[in-house]
C-alpha cells in the first residue's frame, strides 16, 4: 500500500483552490529576491569586517577587496562569498549590482577609495579619520555632492545617546556661557626602532602604501599599527581625535577654530613612530572660546614601551565647561557638576541636533531616503580638520591662525603647504 504525504495547509489550500502551488502563495522563499542594497566591503581588517558584519543587518555582502589576500579570504569565508578582489577600482568596475561599500582601508587609502566609490555611482560608509589632509576633505565633499552620493562618516559617537545629550545640554545653555572644552585623547605607541624584513607572502605593498612614500616593509608600519607613522595617518591625534574633537564641533556648532598652536611633548624615537605620542594643542575660536586637546600618557591605552611618567594619568574624553557648572562625557559614562545639567533635557530638535541611536542604520536609512547621514562627508571633513589642524601646528611648533571660510591658513605659506601632500605616482587624485 503506498501512503500520499500528509496534507500541509499549503497542499490543502492548494486543492481546494484547484491552483497550481506557485500561484496561490508567491514564489517559494528560495527564490524569493533580496531587494536590499547589495554591499562591497574594501579594507578587510579587524573594523572592516566588523563594520561589514554590521551591515549584513541591511544587506547582504556579496564582494571583498584587499591588497593582502589572507585578509581578503578570511572575509570570503567570513561572507561567504567568492568575489573577492585585490584592486578596488576592479571591484568597482566589474560589480554593478553592489551599491553600497564600507571603506575600511588605511587613512591614507580612505580618499582615494571613497572618491573612486561615488564616482562609480556607490553610497559608502567610510571609516574615520575620513581623510589624511584637508585637501581630500575638501575634494572628497564636493565629489560626494557632485555625484548625489550619502556618505557616513564612521565616527559612530555621534549616534551615541550620551554624547548626544552632552551637545544638547551645552547647546540648550545648561552650562552657562561656555568657557572652556578639553578633549583629552589616548596617547600613542612610543617605540622602536624597527627593522625592515621580507613582504609576508600575499601583501601586495607597492598597492598597500599608495600614495604615502615609498618605504622598506617593516611589520610596525603596517596592519593596524600604521595609525603611529606620520606618513599613513596623523596617530591618535587623528585616530581618536575623528572622535572626540567631532563631539567639540557638534556641541559648539562651529565650522572651525580661528587659531591653533600646540606642542609635542615626548620626542619620537629615532627608526620608530613617527606621530605625536603626546602632545597638548590649544585652538581658539571666534567669539574667543578655547578648545585644549591633549593626550593621556604613553604608557597608558597602547601600551606602549615607557614606563610610567610623572604626569597624571586622565581618563579620555571630553569636559565642557561654563559659568554655571560642566561636564564630561566619554564612552559609556556622562557626568555633570550638578544633577540640574543633564535633567530634563530639551528635545534635541529644538536645540538643532540630529538624531541617531545606530550608526549603520541611519546610513542604510539614507541611502534609502536620500537625506543626509548624521555624519556626512562635509562633516566628517571639518571634524578630522581640526585634527589636521592639530597636526600641523605641532610639526610648525607655532602659533597659526586659520580662516574656517576659506580653509586656508592666514598669511602662512609654509603651513598652506601642508593642507595637501605630494602624491606618489600613479597613487594621485587621478588615478581614480
Ligand atoms: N570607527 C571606529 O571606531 C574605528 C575603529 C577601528 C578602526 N577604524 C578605522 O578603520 C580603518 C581600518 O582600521 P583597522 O584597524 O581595521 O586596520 P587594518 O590594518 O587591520 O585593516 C586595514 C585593511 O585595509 C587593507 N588595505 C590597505 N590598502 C588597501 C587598498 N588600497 N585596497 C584594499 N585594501 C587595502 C589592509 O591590507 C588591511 O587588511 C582605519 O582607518 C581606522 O581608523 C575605525
Amino acid at each position: 500500500m503506498t501512503t500520499s504525504p500528509k496534507p500541509t495547509r499549503r497542499t490543502a489550500l492548494t486543492a481546494a483552490a484547484g491552483l497550481p502551488l506557485s500561484l496561490l502563495a508567491g514564489p517559494p522563499a528560495f527564490a524569493r529576491r533580496d531587494d536590499r542594497p547589495k554591499v562591497a566591503l574594501i579594507g578587510c581588517g579587524g573594523q572592516g569586517r566588523g563594520d561589514a558584519q554590521n551591515a549584513t543587518r541591511f544587506g547582504p555582502v556579496v564582494a571583498v577587496c584587499d591588497v593582502d589576500k589572507d585578509h581578503a579570504a578570511q572575509a570570503a569565508k567570513q561572507f561567504k562569498t567568492d568575489r573577492v578582489y585585490a584592486d578596488f577600482r576592479q571591484l568597482l568596475e566589474k560589480e554593478k549590482d553592489v551599491s553600497v561599500v564600507v571603506n575600511a582601508t588605511p587613512d591614507h587609502w580612505h580618499t582615494l577609495a571613497n572618491i573612486a566609490c561615488v564616482r562609480a555611482g556607490k553610497d559608502v560608509y567610510a571609516e574615520k579619520p575620513l581623510t589624511l589632509t584637508i585637501d581630500e576633505g575638501k575634494r572628497l565633499a564636493a565629489e560626494v555632492k557632485k555625484h548625489g552620493r550619502v556618505l557616513q562618516t564612521g565616527s559612530q559617537q555621534r549616534s551615541d545617546g550620551n554624547f548626544r545629550k552632552a551637545v544638547v545640554a551645552v547647546r540648550a545653555g545648561r552650562l552657562g556661557k561656555l568657557s572652556a572644552v578639553t578633549s583629552t585623547l589616548p596617547a600613542g605607541k612610543h617605540g622602536g626602532p624597527f627593522k625592515p624584513s621580507p613582504v609576508p607572502p600575499g601583501l601586495d605593498w607597492d598597492f598597500w602604501q599608495g600614495q604615502a612614500p615609498a618605504a622598506e616593509y617593516v611589520k610596525e608600519r603596517c596592519h593596524v599599527d600604521f595609525r603611529f607613522w606620520l606618513e599613513y595617518s596623523g596617530g591618535t591625534l587623528t585616530d581618536w581625535g575623528a572622535h572626540h574633537n567631532d563631539i567639540v564641533l557638534w556641541a559648539v556648532n562651529k565650522p572651525g577654530p580661528v587659531a591653533v598652536e600646540g606642542k609635542r611633548l615626548l620626542d619620537p624615537v629615532p627608526g620608530g613612530y613617527t606621530t605625536p605620542a603626546e602632545y597638548d594643542i590649544t585652538f581658539t575660536y571666534a567669539d574667543g572660546l578655547r578648545h585644549r586637546c591633549n593626550s593621556t600618557t604613553a604608557s597608558s591605552i597602547f601600551g606602549g614601551t615607557q614606563k610610567a611618567r610623572t604626569r597624571s594619568e586622565t581618563a579620555h574624553g571630553i569636559r565642557f565647561e561654563g559659568a554655571d557648572g560642566w561636564l564630561f562625557v566619554t564612552r559609556g559614562k556622562l557626568e555633570a557638576s550638578k544633577p540640574e545639567v543633564l535633567a530634563d533635557l530639551p528635545d534635541p530638535a529644538s536645540a538643532g541636533v540630529y538624531v541617531s541611536d545606530d550608526h549603520m542604520k541611519n546610513f542604510f536609512d539614507c541611502v534609502k531616503t536620500r537625506k543626509a547621514p548624521i555624519c556626512d562627508a562635509q562633516t566628517g571633513h571639518r571634524s578630522v580638520s581640526v585634527c589636521h589642524l592639530g597636526g600641523i601646528a605641532l610639526r610648525l611648533g607655532r602659533k597659526l591662525a586659520w580662516d574656517p571660510a576659506k580653509e586656508e591658513f592666514v598669511g602662512d605659506k609654509e603651513a598652506n603647504g601642508m593642507l595637501a601632500r605630494e602624491q606618489r605616482k600613479p597613487w594621485t587624485y587621478d588615478l581614480v
